[in-house]
This record gives C-alpha cells, structure tokens and sequence, in this order.
C-alpha cells in the first residue's frame, strides 16, 4: 500500500495528547528485572527443614543462599507454620484471603510459613478486586489513616507550623517534613513539633533525614516516629547504600529502644531502577523485603513502590503488583503506608483509579504521604496528592461512606488555628533565642497558598541558630518551658504528653496511631477484626456525620425557601378552559406559573419568557388563549392538555421552570412535535422561535426546527434546583380546579 500521504484520525490525534499519553509504556523484559509479577526466572517455591534449620528455599540449598536468603530462612519464616503451609496449594491459600468466614488470624499464620516464592504465587492467584477484598480484611488497625507531607520550599518555621496544624485539624494521624537545607533539620522539626500539637493532639511527626540525624533529633523529643528504613531485593542493591539486612535490624532497635515508632521503606521497581533487577520480577523481590522487614522486628512498613512507583506503572500488571506488595505486608502482620505518596501518572483519572485500590479497602495509612500544601512546596518530590486535592478526597469518602483518614474543615476554624500555630512557634524563637519569626510572618502563614506569599528570612542566621540549637544540650523540654512561659500552656501540655508518650512506649505496637486523646489506636488494642458483612470498622455514627455534612453542601430547606422575584404579569381566572374553533395557539402553562414560581431555571422572568412566545406566535399573524392547567406539573400533560382545548390542535405547553414543548392534540400524549427539554439552556430567542413555530404548525406551514444552545454541563450544574423547583411545581397541582383560562397583564 502506499502510505506517503496516510491519512490520520482526527480521534487518534486527539488521544496522543490526552495527558494518560503522556507517559512512557513499555513491555517486559525480563532479563532487567522490568516485569512486574511471575518472572520466568523468579524460583519454584520449596522449603526444606533439617534439625530446625532451614537447609534449602525456594530452589536454593543452604550453601548456594545470598545473604538476604539467609536472613528470612533465619528470621522471617515461622518454620513451625511452615509444614502446613508449603503444603497447602496456593489457590487454597488465596481462597483463604476472600472467604469471609477465615479471619484473619487464620491467614496470617498460614502466611507465616511461606517461602517468598510461595507468597509470589499466591498474589498471583488474586485479581485486583479479590486483593482489596483482602486488604479489608488483613489491615492491621481497625480504623484506617492518612499520612500528611508538610515542608515548603522557603523552609519557613511558621508556614511549617501552621500547614503541620491544618494536617492536624483536617485529620492526619502522621506528619512527616524533609528538609532542602540539611542543616535546617532541627528547626523544621521543632516547627513540625509545635504546629502538629495545635492542630490535633496526638499527631505523630518525623523528620526524613540521614538516619543518625534523625535518631539525634528523635532523641531530643522533636520528633516520634521513622520511617527512612530502606531494604532492598537483592545484595548489590543493598551494598549500594553501605547496608545489610543485619544493619538494618540493629538501627531498627536503635529507634525502638529510645521509644522511637520506626517503619521500614520498600517497594516495587527500586531495584531494577538501581541497575540490580537480576531478572526477578518486582513483586518476588518486594516480598523478599517485606520478609526482611518483618524479621528485623519492625512493626511496620512504607511500601507500594513509594518513590519508584512510575517504573511499574509503566509495565502490564504494575498497579496489581503494587497492591499486593501491600497485601503481602498487612497479611505478615505488619502496618502498611501503602504508598500514594509520589507522583504515579499525569493522568487524573488513572491517578485516582489507582488510588482506590488502597483507598476503599482501607489500608493503615491510605497514603503514605499527602500534601498538605500546594505541589510546588513538597519537598518530598512533588507529591501524588495535594493541598488542591483535598476537597476531592472528601467528596470521594461521602460518595462512598468511607473513611480514608480525613474530615471536612471550616475555613475560619482553617485560619484559627494556622494563626496559633505560627504564634506559638513564634512564641518558641523569642523565648528560646533563636531568630525572629516577625507578625508579617505569622499573618502571611496563617493565610497563605504557598510560600510564594511568605516574606524572605534570613537563613544564614536561621542556620547559625539551628546548628547551635543541635550541638546543644537543649531539648523538647526546654520547648515545653518556652511555650508555658509564652501562655501556650495547652500546647506545651500535649507537647509534654508526646515525651511521656515516648517513655511508655505503646505506640509502639503495630500500627499505633493516637486519638485526639492521646489514647493509642493499635492492632492490638483495636484490632481489624472483618468477617465480612455486619463486622468490622464501618463508618457510623459522629464521624459519619462529620463526613457527610461537607461546609459546601447546600441545605435544601434553605433553597426551597428562597423568596421568588416580582413575575412581572398578573393571570387573572376566566373560569374553566373551553375547547374553541378556528386557528389558534393555545399557550398551558404549569401549575405554579407567575404564582410560588416566577422565574425559570435559567433565571428568565415569566414576564419575558411568556412575552416571548406571544410574540413569536404573534409574528405570524395568529391568536393565542392562555390557559393554566391546575391538574398536573408533567410537561406532556401540561402540553396535551392545551393541544386537546386548542382550535388548530396546536399548543405550546410551559412549565414554570421554564421546559416547553409544542403538541397535537391526536398524538399519543408522550409523543409531540418539538421539546426543549434543557430549561437552562434556553434563551428568550428560543421561546420566540418556539412560539413562531407553535403558529406554523397552526396555520399548515413548515417550520424550522428552534436552534438550542448546547451545554452539556448544565444539568450537572442545576439537577438540584430542577428538583426543588419542580416540587414547588409538584406542590400547586388542584385536580379539581381542571384547566382554566387565564387573563394575563403585563407590568
Ligand atoms: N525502596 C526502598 N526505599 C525507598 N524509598 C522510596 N522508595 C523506595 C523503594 N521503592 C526511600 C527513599 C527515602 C524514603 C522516602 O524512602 O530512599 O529514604
Ligand atoms: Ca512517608
């Protein structure tokens, strides 16, 4: 064929630029560990047992084990589980993940004894759906979270404290900054600190950076929980960062043993991105992770890919693979940050798509990091949701009576308690010496879209104080002194709670998060506890109510009582309609006409709206009677009602919200000639034309047909008022009082 000058579909061109074409797609390939799930290198599962050790997994003897083999046949694998497990089929197993009637206990210990190839090829059993089934069941705590990003590009102490409040107040369980300065790190968890207490008692924070740092400043109380620990799938992908499973495990007590929450960090993608796939699918060596994560003691895990979560988005499979990385996780017992956190797509709508795989289920944190500001500020590489995507998110729980870890906020309550925030870490700098945080600052935090709106600090002497504020030996304590001295004292009293918080230690359980009482939330003492139907966490009650009543939504009551305007004409009774001879149209209008309705849908007066009918009808030289049928608010039987009284046949039939059709009297009654169904779009050239038309069809002439203005989005915008307005309607009908002729007189 020659294809010189193909030609190409205007549709296919539209389709390049759609913002899901944005992004690059490719196949397998399997040699560079590019395949989401069941590589055909990924091992067979096996498990052999001599005298209590494990002495062959997966394919592999003891002797031929790499070091991260040897850690899980060690640490991760319940060997007394294990006989039972690996005997069982997969499919049996992954029957247990859907079948309401096995809790979760039941699969747990069945998990517990499986080889990483075993679990790989469970997951394989499940389909997407099967999985979030499963994820509603095996979530460690009862009631799922979210996880807040709270940094800004200016390193601001008060934008950072106000933004850390908000998180609190709309919800967050967890609040996490990094910094774009290291040496900013001391100041942006003190600011992290303070704001989270204003905002929600309880809220936990961290710091994301290089982990002696971070345990320094844990240690001095700024912050509570880490989650910074990251494993990789295979050795040379860990030798990368200088770390082993057995160094991992040591820094994981390190945080424990200082009554510091710790989570450890993997995902789908890392190593193949790191140039060390091996060939092994994504999936087998994420669960080889989460089986080092689990055996290095950890209470929980960040993963779903996390930052590396556009390299499986590019393959077949990858958003399955992504949520079964967390379903492996919650199903070994550990708390899961289930990713959501990094830029998955430029597409909104396969954003979202993936985004309820974890969000309707429910997971222990729905994101593991969601913006609490505008992109531009994350500083955790820009964020996959963020301060624009909040009320989406809410709509999104009230649509489906699902708590994904928010609640609605009001805008004064907003700007309250960000303007407290920004006080109170204000009130910290003057007391504790560190550099002026000035009433501009506070005014422009408690306000602001992003730091763009804030004014410039000086940050070589911001640096200067945090450096001296780290060497020292001053710690939150000394912050809980500042704030009582400076009359925060409830502040300082949850900032003091948050230490004696650390020295009990129950936030370390699994999946420990505080309500605003400071009572822990844990999988031990609130466990999940599905079993399908009538059990587990269901959203009732208080918080239901609080998710439903959105500040936006509209009380009905209060639109069905909004006053109509003059109508601008006067329809006096003549008594009842009768059927007359000759050329003429009849006009019917609805029951509420020019009386509880005065206007149409698309704000038109009856006064015009009726002026330019007559006048259409007029301007073919035929008369009109005007009748109001009391019997019914249906627009064909407004019409038919008319047409059956009318000398021509002919009438145009009006509802007060401004739908009008022509009818004949000898068509079936839901049958007519022309129907402008879109009240809003009508405009009083198009009842003119519709009147003219009325008068053609009277006297035997061929109209054309009203041109109506076209906007697909009206209905969307104005199904609410159609349907109070059409119940005021709804609410005049007098089956007695029949059709009757109206006189009519314009103001
Ligand atoms: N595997 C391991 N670590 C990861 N991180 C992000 N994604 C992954 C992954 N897929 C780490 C980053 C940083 C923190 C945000 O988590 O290196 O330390
Ligand atoms: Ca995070």
């Amino acid at each position: 064929m020659a294809t010189a000058a193909a030609p190409r579909s205007k549709r296919f061109e539209r389709l390049a630029q759609r913002s899901v074409n944005k992004e690059v797609f490719i196949t397998e390939l399997h040699e560079l560990g590019l395949v989401v799930m069941q590589s055909p290198n990924d091992p067979k599962p096996s498990l052999a047992i001599e005298s209590g050790r494990v002495v062959e997994m997966d394919g592999r003897t003891a002797e031929e084990f790499d070091a991260i083999d040897r850690f899980i046949a060690r640490y991760s694998i319940d060997l007394e589980a294990a006989e039972t497990s690996m005997a069982m089929g997969s499919t049996e197993i992954a029957r247990l993940f859907v079948d309401i009637n096995v809790p979760q206990k039941r699969v747990m210990e069945v998990m517990s004894g499986c080889t990483p190839a075993k679990i790989a090829e469970v997951m394989g059993e499940l389909n997407v759906v099967e999985m979030m089934m499963a994820m509603q069941k095996m979530r460690q705590r009862r009631k799922p979270a979210d996880q807040a990003h709270v940094t800004n590009w200016k390193e601001n102490p008060a934008l950072l404290a106000a933004d850390a409040a908000e998180a609190g107040l709309r919800g967050f369980a967890e609040a996490e900054t990094t910094v774009r300065v290291a040496r900013s790190a001391p100041f942006s968890a003190l600011a992290l600190l303070v704001g989270s207490q204003v905002g929600r008692p309880g809220l936990m924070t961290q710091i994301s950076v290089e982990e002696a740092l971070n345990l320094r400043l844990a240690m001095k109380g700024l912050s509570t929980y880490a989650e910074t620990l990251s494993v990789y799938g295979t050795i040379p992908s860990f030798l990368d960062g200088d770390d082993t499973p057995w160094s991992k495990g040591i820094l994981a007590s390190a945080y424990a043993s200082r009554g510091i929450k710790s989570r450890f960090t993997s995902g789908s993608g890392s190593e193949a991105l790191m140039g060390y796939g091996l060939g092994w699918s994504m999936l087998f060596l994420e669960i080889r992770c989460i089986l080092m994560v689990k055996g290095a003691g950890s209470q929980g895990i960040q993963n779903g890919s996390i930052s590396c979560i556009a390299l499986p988005e590019s393959l077949p499979n990858g958003v399955r693979g992504v949520l079964a990385e967390n379903l492996v996780a919650a199903s070994l017992g550990l708390e899961v940050a289930s990713g959501n956190d990094a830029m998955a797509s430029h597409s909104e709508m396969r954003k979202t798509a993936k985004l309820m795989l974890q969000f309707l289920p429910g997971t222990d944190f729905v994101t593991s990091g969601h913006s609490v500001m505008p992109r531009k500020d994350n500083l955790f590489g820009g964020g996959n949701f963020d301060a624009d995507d909040m009320d989406d998110w809410l709509v999104i729980q009230r649509d489906m009576q699902v708590d994904a870890g928010l609640v609605p906020v009001r805008e004064n309550d907003v700007l309250e308690t960000r303007a407290k925030a920004a006080r109170a870490i204000q009130a910290v700098y003057r007391e504790m010496g560190f550099p002026e945080i000035t009433d501009a600052e506070v005014a422009a935090a408690t306000t602001a879209y992003n730091s763009d709106d804030m004014p410039e600090r000086d940050s070589v002497r911001d640096l200067a104080a945090a450096d001296a504020f780290l060497e020292s030996n001053r710690t939150a304590l000394d912050v809980v002194a500042a704030l009582a001295r400076a009359g925060f004292d409830d502040v300082a009293e949850r900032v003091l709670e948050m230490q004696r918080q650390r020295v009990l230690g129950d936030y370390l359980h699994t999946s420990a998060i505080f309500d605003d009482e400071f009572h822990v939330l844990s999988a031990v003492n609130t466990p999940n506890d599905y079993m399908g139907p009538g059990t587990g966490y269901r959203v009732s009650g208080e918080l239901w109510d609080r998710i439903r009543a959105l500040p936006q939504a509209l009380d009905p009551r209060d639109l069905l009582a909004e006053e109509a305007p003059d109508p601008g004409l006067t329809l006096t009774p003549m008594g009842t309609a009768m059927a007359k001879a000759g050329s003429e149209v009849v006009v019917a209008v609805g029951p509420a006409f020019a009386t509880a309705m005065n206007e149409t849908l698309a704000g038109w007066s009856h006064a015009d709206v009726l002026k330019a009918i007559l006048d259409g009808i007029e301007s073919e030289g035929v008369p009109w009677r005007l009748v109001k049928v009391h019997h019914g608010a249906d627009l064909a039987d407004i019409g038919i009602s008319g047409a059956r009284l009318s000398g021509s046949g002919i009438a145009i039939g009006l509802q007060s919200k401004g739908t009008a059709l022509i009818h004949r009297k000898d068509l079936a009654p839901l049958n007519n000639l022309e129907l402008l169904s879109q009240a809003p779009n009508l405009t009083l050239a198009s009842y003119r034309a519709l009147g003219r038309n009325a008068a053609c069809y009277a006297i035997g002439k061929a109209p054309h047909p009203v041109p109506v203005k076209i906007d697909n989005e009206a209905r969307l915008r104005l199904i609410v008022h159609t349907t109070l307005l059409h119940h005021r309607e709804v609410n005049q009908i007098d089956a007695d009082k029949g059709v009757v002729e109206m006189e009519v007189s314009f103001q």
